[in-house]
């Protein structure tokens, strides 16, 4: 007997060999033919009940969703699109699955309404195929790293810092609003919450990976960020997680370098590993294109897409060129964008940025040297003294997908940027200790997984790629 899995056996060729699998019931036909699925594979193995020789009493119960166990023969399918099947010579129940009540139905489900039912949505063809792309793609991140050279390093999640000075944080509280310190006047101090210190949920474990980066050479993080941004598009989350790799003695050329090699390799691996999900989400995503106007149709398969990212150079341009471009440009019919471009000066919105990928460049571009006043403190600022050393990663369909920077590693130019932000510098001084204490270029970058889920899995809304997404309107489960 032959203990295995549904993705073993549908590519076996023992045939007449006795088998044991356990699993979900998808469908049930004809009082016959379970389509049985246990996670292995996007695909059901087909196993055929001997529906004469079964008690009534078990055939009522094999059910969408119930969980059997089942012994039989595996042998060459007579049926179409697929090779193998199991003979049933035993099934037991191990769990029956309601049908008045379950509610995944062998039928399409509208996302919204899987939303609500997070719990149970991975049941799904879709969430089951994205969280195993979800899982290989974390896996091809810890194989990278630490492949090259990398050290993992886990930074905290409760911190003092604001390490992007944009002050989206989620306090921490642990004592509870009965014994939270009051002022004088009995009015509740949250900022003193965590044992009576001000403390936040961590926006990016960049500072910490530099003070490693500054002993280890080349570390990365990979762990839940928070922002409690209160952004509702298909492209942020109140909490998502991230992949901060930060490297001393790195310039930002080499950055740019690391962070184009690295997506690479991950989607590579995923397009290696993956072949049955992707091409289920191929599909999946295909069939949702015909349901728009023919103009709003991406040009690319999602395995095109794939297939390009991994093949094909990143297009590097400068903010400053990217600025000209966006002035002189004709983006749509109406030949303008929502927030025109005016200035060099100002920040680009997601118009712009998928403007530049998706219809200028056509391919995945890295823009760098912003202007340094949008830009957050630690970036190394330029010899023009106007721009930073900083770089967004811009992806088809996605946009932002990577921030990062040279680090200022200059003593004297950074105090002098904090002090100009009205930043607390005692609140920094452990990191300001880097640049005192053997300081030396160095640069890193973030990049956003559920981003890179999207992308890789074709998925239009963030809150489906991430098991339970947390956003200003749902913290169920
Ligand atoms: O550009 P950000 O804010 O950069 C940083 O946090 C740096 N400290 C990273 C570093 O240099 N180590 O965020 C980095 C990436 C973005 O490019 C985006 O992909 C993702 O994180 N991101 C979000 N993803 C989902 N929901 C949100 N609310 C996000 N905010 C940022
Ligand atoms: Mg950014």
């Amino acid at each position: 007997m032959i203990t295995s899995n549904v993705a073993e056996l549908l590519s076996s060729d023992k045939f007449l060999q006795e088998v044991e699998i356990k699993g979900w019931v998808r469908t049930f036909r004809a009082n016959r033919f379970i389509a049985l699925n246990d996670g292995s594979t996007i695909n059901n193995i087909q196993c055929v009940v001997d529906f004469e020789n079964t008690s009534e009493d078990i055939l009522k119960k094999i059910t969408t969703g119930a969980a059997v166990s089942i012994k039989g023969t595996l042998i060459e399918s007579q049926g179409k699109g697929q090779t193998v099947e199991i003979k049933v010579a035993e099934l037991e129940i191990l769990g029956e699955s309601n049908p008045d009540e379950y509610p995944i139905q062998p039928k399409k489900h509208s996302f919204e309404f899987l939303r609500e039912n997070a719990h149970l949505r991975v049941r799904t063809n879709t969430f089951s195929a994205v969280m195993r792309v979800r899982s290989a793609l974390s896996f091809a991140v810890h194989k990278y790293f630490t492949e090259n050279g990398f050290y993992n390093f886990h930074a905290p999640i409760i911190t003092g810092s604001d390490a992007e000075g944009a002050g989206e944080m989620f306090q921490v509280s642990t004592l509870g609003l009965d014994n939270v310190p009051k002022d004088e006047d009995g009015n509740v101090d949250y900022k003193k919450d965590f044992f009576g210190k001000e403390t936040n949920l961590t926006v990016s474990g960049q500072l910490e990976a530099e003070t490693y980066a500054m002993a280890l050479g080349k570390v990365y993080t990979f762990g839940p960020t928070f922002r409690a941004e209160n952004s509702n598009t298909t492209r942020h989350l109140s909490e998502f997680w991230m992949i901060e790799p930060e490297v001393a003695f790195n310039n930002l050329d080499d950055n740019m370098d690391l962070a184009e090699d690295f997506i690479k390799s991950v989607i590579t691996y995923v397009l290696q590993h993956c072949k049955d999900d992707i091409a289920f989400l191929d599909n999946r995503l295909t069939q949702e294109e015909k349901t728009k106007p023919a103009n709003q149709r991406s040009e690319m398969t999602l395995l095109e897409r794939l297939n390009f990212v991994a093949e094909n150079n990143f297009k590097r341009v400068s903010y400053t060129e990217a600025i000209d471009i966006l002035r002189n440009c004709k983006p749509n019919k109406k030949k303008k964008f929502q927030f025109p471009i005016n200035e060099w000066g100002a920040d680009l919105q997601s118009e712009h940025e998928r403007f530049l990928v998706e219809k200028h460049f056509k391919c995945p571009v890295i823009l760098f040297d912003y202007p340094a006043n949008i830009k957050a403190f630690y970036m190394r600022l330029n010899d023009d003294g106007k721009t930073v050393r900083a770089m967004d990663v811009l992806f088809p369909g996605i946009g932002e997908i990577v921030g990062g920077s040279q680090r200022e590693e200059r003593l004297d130019v950074l105090k002098q940027k904090i002090s100009d932000l009205n930043i607390d510098e005692k609140e920094l001084w452990w990191y300001i200790d880097t640049r005192k204490f053997g300081t030396a270029e160095h640069s890193g970058f973030g990049l956003g997984f559920e981003r890179l889920v999207q992308f890789s899995t074709g998925m239009g809304n963030i809150r489906d790629v991430i098991p339970y997404p947390r956003t200003p309107q749902n913290a169920e489960f």
